[in-house]
């Protein structure tokens, strides 16, 4: 199936860079379609967005949702088509009406590790052309239940959270003196080799808790007092808000 990217941003181009070519990408984000083009094999960029519904069978819709519905209402689609759609918080139905035909729509969440071929993509619904696709970036997870899929989106919006956790502590380690590049290094280090840990072990991560801090100890004290002010409390609370949004209005 041919694939045909509206919207050349940056998930565009990690699931490009993680195919290694292949693709008709939209004008708009000029820049990177054309680092694209230059880089990857069998990677063109269309004069339009219509352009590019018109030279490919799957069409994956990679814009934000702020300019979503007035992009996605302006083109026309063809009955034998597929679309992916990419974008956040906004549901099937929503997307089938701004097409105006009764297409396929498949919703999937990759992140930035496709570039790597190491991301795990929920997708729903369940699709063997789809499926096939997040394969080849790493591993499909296909979702029995729209409500399943928008759980993952919501745990897929700790990003921003995990390099601000760093962010901090390597603030406060070098208001406390230590340079940079050391605050940096060590802190990265330690997260690295935590998710490791994580993915390759099958305990819970409460039972891994407890293993990464002795009784009366200094790990126990900083997560003690993460508790205690309420640190757990605003996590849930940043998902909940989280989840309202992705449920979409
Ligand atoms: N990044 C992630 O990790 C991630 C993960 C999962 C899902 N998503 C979803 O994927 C979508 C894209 O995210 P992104 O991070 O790739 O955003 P992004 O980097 O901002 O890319 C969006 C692209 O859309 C282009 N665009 C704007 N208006 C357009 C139009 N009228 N026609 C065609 N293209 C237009 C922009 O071009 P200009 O640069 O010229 O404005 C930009 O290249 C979003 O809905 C987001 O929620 C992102």
């Amino acid at each position: 199936m041919r694939l045909g990217f509206v919207g050349t941003g940056s998930i565009a181009a990690a699931m490009v860079e993680g195919l290694g070519g292949g693709a008709v990408l939209s004008p708009r984000g000029a820049e990177v379609a054309a680092a694209l083009a230059a880089r990857f094999p069998g990677v063109t960029v269309a004069d339009s967005n219509q352009a590019v519904v018109d030279q490919c069978e799957m069409v994956v819709l990679s814009i934000r949702p702020q300019v979503a519905e007035e992009v996605v209402r302006a083109l026309r689609f063809r009955e034998s088509q597929k679309v992916l759609s990419l974008i956040a918080a906004t549901q099937i139905a929503t997307i089938r009406d701004w097409i105006g035909l009764d297409l396929p729509v498949i919703r999937a969440i990759p992140l930035p590790f496709v570039a790597e071929r190491r991301c795990v993509t929920p997708i729903f619904p369940s699709d063997p052309d789809v499926a096939a696709l997040f394969d080849r970036l790493g591993q499909t997870l296909e979702c029995r239940t729209p409500d399943e899929f928008d759980l993952l989106a919501v745990g897929s919006a700790l990003m921003g959270s995990y390099f601000g956790i760093l962010d901090v502590a390597q603030s406060w380690l070098m208001q406390q003196g230590l340079p940079e590049a050391a605050a940096r290094d060590y802190m990265s280090m330690l997260f690295a080799n935590l998710g490791q840990v994580a993915e390759a072990s099958d305990k819970s991560f409460a039972t891994l808790r407890e293993e990464h801090s002795t009784r009366g100890g200094l790990n126990e004290q900083v997560f003690r007092i993460f508790g205690e002010e309420g640190g757990p409390e605003a996590l849930r609370k940043g998902l909940d808000t989280v989840l309202k949004r992705v449920r979409g209005p």
